[in-house]
């Protein structure tokens, strides 16, 4: 790989993510930071990757994050939880330290688990996720570490982007599906006070979630969070800090069509925006 091993002249902070879901998290940390530059990379032409294999999500990932790399990013979020949990430890155990030292990449999951493992009471924690974040038991595994009073409870509800990226949240169809897996998680443990929104397309069934999820439960929505570990992270590391630039502009590239794309991301990201296309591989 001949990327550069530093970035001399600095760069944006890239967003990686599946799709279009990751412009959730992105408007968070935008609103929350608006004076860097930003490089989002969404890729849409091979999204979902929810049901893909470890070694799919992983191989797909790692070209994200090279590409991003290649636009001169110093640091990188993956905004994906289907990405964070099957390809982020690996990137940066093996491939940052042989391929990109000096680069750095970060996830959703260690914010999310350490901001419920503050809220929850009862230390019984739900999560509703992608098959792919679920199967990967990386939030089990963090929460172990963390928090290992915590017992988590998992529910895959793998209806629930089609349903987000075919614009039909507001539908019988969606009350059926988030009540259907609402319903199949408080009954496995009716103690549940906190549950996570372990996907990046969640945040647009909240309205129904909430519906169906009992008053006393908290739902922590992952944008905010993953944007206040990131502004902390930024603080403790000024030699990557340094080297984010700050002139509030923001590029989006898809492996999708720009058209598609720019259409699309009205839903997730309130402002109008341009993207471009970009091949992976
Ligand atoms: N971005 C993915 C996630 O947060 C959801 C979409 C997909 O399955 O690719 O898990």
């Amino acid at each position: 790989m001949n990327v550069r091993s530093g970035t001399e002249r600095g760069g944006p902070i890239g967003i990686f993510d599946s799709g279009l879901g990751g412009l959730t998290v992105y408007h968070a940390i935008r609103s929350k930071l608006p004076q860097y530059d930003y490089c989002y990379l969404g890729d849409t032409a091979r999204t979902p990757y929810g049901s893909r294999s470890f070694d799919t999500i992983y191989r797909y990932t790692l070209q994200g994050v090279k590409a991003l790399f290649e636009q001169g990013c110093p640091l990188l979020i993956l905004a994906c939880n289907t990405a964070s949990a099957k390809a982020l430890r690996t990137i940066q155990q093996r491939d940052l330290p042989q391929y990109f030292p000096g680069r750095r990449v970060l996830g959703v999951i260690r914010p999310s688990v350490e901001r419920v493992g503050t809220l929850s009471q009862s230390r019984k924690v739900g999560l509703f996720g992608t098959s792919g974040t679920v199967r990967s038991e990386s939030y089990v595994l963090e929460f172990r570490k963390l928090f290992p009073d915590l017992v988590l409870y998992q529910e895959a509800c793998p209806m629930w982007v089609p349903l987000v990226e075919n614009n039909e949240t507001a539908t019988p169809a969606a009350e059926y599906f988030v009540r259907r897996h609402v319903d199949a998680l408080m009954d496995r443990e009716p103690d549940i006070d906190t549950i996570i929104l372990a996907c990046t397309h969640y945040p647009l069934l909240l309205p129904l979630i909430r519906k169906f999820v009992p008053g006393n439960v908290q739902i922590v929505n992952q944008g905010p969070e993953v944007a206040e570990r990131l502004e902390d992270y930024l603080q403790r590391h000024p030699e990557i800090e340094k080297q984010c630039l700050k002139n509030s502009r923001q590029r989006f590239l898809t492996t999708g069509t720009a058209e598609e794309f720019e259409s699309l991301a009205a839903a997730f990201f309130p402002e109008p925006l341009n993207a471009e296309h970009i091949e992976l591989g």
